[in-house]
């Protein structure tokens, strides 16, 4: 897939209504994003979009120093992953990212390269400086997720 100019904020949020889009209307049980780059390359910024344009209207925390947030909400469950701060990659174990539930899992996770044990991811997201604005680029395993560099207007 191409990579994919964000001019500025506003085009990594029609990315995040895109992902949210694809989010909700695939069938699978549990969807991962992994999401890498540089601090304030605007990870967590998309990661509020993803989950704001898929319904969540409350306040989004960024999880630095929580490791961990969760959102519940239409049959959905939303975990949101920053491994900044850990050296002890080990801790994601206590988040118990693995359970079943009924309803929909997404798993988001900022910082994946600290996973001590990789985990598979449905699409990885490289996010790179480039002046003012971002580029993203990405890395896909699940099809649902194609297409993505094609439509961002
Ligand atoms: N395409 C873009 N161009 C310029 N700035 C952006 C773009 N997308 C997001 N930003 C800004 O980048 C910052 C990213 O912060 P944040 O999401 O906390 O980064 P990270 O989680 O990667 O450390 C935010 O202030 C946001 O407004
Ligand atoms: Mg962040």
């Amino acid at each position: 897939m191409n990579n994919l100019i964000l001019k500025d904020d506003s085009a990594t949020n029609i990315l995040g209504k895109n992902i949210a889009n694809i989010l909700l209307k695939s069938s699978f049980d549990v969807i991962e994003i992994h999401l890498n780059g540089d601090l304030g390359t605007g990870k967590t910024f998309l990661t509020k979009s993803i989950l704001k344009n898929s319904g969540w209207s409350r306040n989004v925390k960024s999880p630095t120093y929580t490791l961990c947030e969760e959102y519940e909400f239409n049959n959905l469950l939303f975990l949101h992953i920053d491994l900044y701060r850990t050296n002890e990659a080990e801790d994601i174990l206590i988040f118990n990212l693995d359970r079943k539930i009924n309803g929909k899992k997404i798993i988001i996770i900022e910082w994946p390269e600290k996973l001590k044990e990789p985990r598979p991811y449905d699409m990885k997201i490289n996010l790179e400086h480039l002046d003012k604005s971002r580029e993203a680029s990405f890395n896909i395993k699940n099809n649902i997720f194609l297409g993505l560099d094609k439509n961002n207007v």
